[in-house]
């Protein structure tokens, strides 16, 4: 965990590769002991500044309209604000009944809405940022997965929406390294050529140079892709 001490204000916040903190909490879906109950699926675990707020609803419809696409990915969304519970209730209702938005519109937000108001599990993530707001959640976003083990963090601040494409490419670039031991490079999307491990000896370096590792194509020695087709990839 990173301890930061700025202007007697401390933050701390698990990094990539830290076990994913626990926590009991309170949601719109019933008591949750997290990450536990979710063993086995990844988990995008994000939090809000505030129900009630234009930017958070525009999030939460996009978010409710795609869960179906995460499901699949077998990930579970997870939504946290320093709210109470009875307040998200009436957002999530506000937002179902009354609120249409790019074709958006009877929403229904299925998934856990974490209350927390103590802001116990905002501070345990980082998520109260004092620069920004020492009352309201920025906008992170941890991905966790199936071993309970954080994987990304992305953090925005209040003003900007997020970017649901970006975390869906995300999520599968994550599963699909895991998956294949690969990685993605810039601007990945699934179907695109992957990166191999880069050459482990001057052997193979060589070899590599010498275009004699079949369906490789390098850029150099230590930078080879390979295709990786898209029917390969779990996208949906
Ligand atoms: C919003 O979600 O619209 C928002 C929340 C806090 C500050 C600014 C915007």
């Amino acid at each position: 965990m990173i301890e930061e001490i700025q202007e007697n204000k401390s933050i701390s916040m698990p990094r990539i590769g830290d076990k994913a903190p626990e926590f009991k909490a309170v949601t719109t879906q019933g008591d949750i002991n997290f990450p536990t109950d979710y063993k086995g699926k990844w988990i995008i675990l994000f939090s809000h500044p505030a129900d009630f707020t234009p930017v958070c609803t525009s999030e939460f419809m996009t978010f409710a309209k795609r869960e179906p696409e995460f499901i699949a990915l077998n990930c579970q969304l997870v939504g946290l604000s320093i709210d109470g519970l009875y307040s998200h209730i009436a957002w999530l209702r506000t937002i179902k009944d009354k609120i249409e938005f790019k074709g958006m519109k009877n929403m229904e937000v299925k998934f856990p809405l974490i209350e927390d108001i103590t802001m116990e599990v905002a501070k345990k993530y980082g998520m109260i940022q004092p620069g920004e707001s020492s009352t309201k959640a920025v906008r992170a976003v941890f991905f966790i997965d199936p071993k309970g083990i954080v994987r990304a963090l992305i953090y925005y601040p209040l003003s900007t929406g997020r970017n649901f494409d970006e975390l869906k490419r995300a999520l599968i670039a994550m599963q699909t390294a895991d998956a294949f031991d690969i990685a993605t490079p810039a601007d990945w999307q699934p179907g695109d050529d992957v990166i191999v491990p880069p050459a482990g000896s001057c052997g193979v370096a060589k070899d590599r140079m010498e275009n004699k590792e079949e369906g490789l194509t390098c850029h150099d020695w230590f930078f080879c892709t390979k295709p990786l087709p898209i029917e390969n990839i779990k996208t949906h």
